[in-house]
């Protein structure tokens, strides 16, 4: 198939970029004719110490086969400094690809403070900072392309996770509304579950699986959801391995009381079944369709 997905006149960030995931992003974002930063502060996994030579090797890479690209050094908790980099080398941005991670993993009852905060800074406040320090100039050009970097630990949880599983559902949760604010300005916001082979995963996914899951095969999503041809927004899409699906809310018809009567927990226990039951499940895809059900509970019962 011919390469239909050009990005010549278009800059794109991506956070974390010195290495693992970020790392092909912006390999490949370069590839397909970006103007790419390289932001990464070049810490441990840990969150520990600085090192600005992650992202000026990933930047001497995509130099080395013609593209264009710059270093940026800042923590993504310094984001307006990272978009000032775009803005000050190629004077806009049209992709913010918001990747930058540490994990801090314990079990809750050894979590400390400093575990949980850090985590916190760095997922969310980071993704917060970097992105709303674009989202002015995605607003004035009507253009933009957002993609948060989830996890199935926060879809789903993961024992020693509790501060990222917190952090990263509530990037899933940042994405929805900013893709409700964003849509009439076309920038469309997505997010990502990726599982790659990476020193974040080295040692906890068995070696003959790891090998086989290169972070080169999480990028052709993000460089699909970075670019004009992607018209969906508010989606969540488990990626690794050569294989992409995406992510939806489900939930139970449920079971209706009376309001004006009030209802015991006996009654809840009484209909438990039939609460957890998802036969005939239905999808809600915004708050008005999450509230069809409670509504016309209300009405049933409003005579
Ligand atoms: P990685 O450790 O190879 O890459 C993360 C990069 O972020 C590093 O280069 C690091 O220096 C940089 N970074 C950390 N804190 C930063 C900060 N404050 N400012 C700027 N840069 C910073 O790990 P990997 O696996 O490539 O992770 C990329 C993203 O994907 C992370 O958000 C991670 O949580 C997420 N993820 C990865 C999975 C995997 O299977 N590898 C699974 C689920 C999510």
């Amino acid at each position: 198939m011919s390469d239909v997905i050009r990005f010549e006149d278009q800059v794109v960030i991506v956070t974390g970029a010195g290495g693992g995931l970020g790392r092909a992003h912006a390999l490949l974002f370069a590839h397909h004719g970006a103007r790419v930063v390289v932001n990464d502060l070049g810490g441990s996994t840990h969150g520990e110490g600085a090192n600005a030579s992650a992202a000026d090797k990933v930047v001497e890479e995509i130099r080395a086969f013609g593209g264009t690209a710059v270093a940026n050094h800042d923590s993504v908790t310094d984001g307006d400094r990272i978009v000032q980099t775009a803005l000050d080398h190629f004077g806009r941005i049209d992709v913010l690809v918001n990747n930058a991670g540490i994990l801090r993993d314990k079990s809750f009852h050894k979590m400390e403070d400093a575990d949980w905060d850090l985590v916190y800074k760095v997922h969310v406040e980071g993704a917060y900072k970097t992105t709303h320090a674009a989202w002015p100039y995605l607003r004035e050009q009507n253009f933009g392309r957002v993609i948060f970097t989830s996890s199935t630990s926060g879809i789903y949880g993961n024992f020693g996770q509790s501060n990222y599983g917190m952090a990263k559902l509530g990037l899933y949760g940042l994405t929805r509304t900013l893709a409700i604010e964003g849509r009439k300005n076309n920038i469309l916001v997505n997010a990502i579950a990726p599982t790659g082979a990476t020193r974040m995963t080295e040692g906890l996914i068995p070696s003959q699986v790891f090998e086989q899951l290169k972070p080169e095969l999480v990028s052709p999503l993000v460089v699909y959801l970075g670019s004009a041809a992607c018209q969906d927004t508010g989606g969540l899409f488990e990626v690794g391995g050569g294989w992409v699906g995406k992510v939806r809310w489900e939930r139970s018809l449920g079971a209706g009381f009376d309001p004006k009567a009030g209802f015991s927990p006996e009654d809840v226990a009484a209909q438990w079944q039939r609460i957890c039951d998802f036969e005939g499940a239905a999808h809600p895809a915004d708050n008005v369709e999450a509230l069809k059900e409670m509504m016309a509970n209300l009405q049933k019962y409003a005579l």
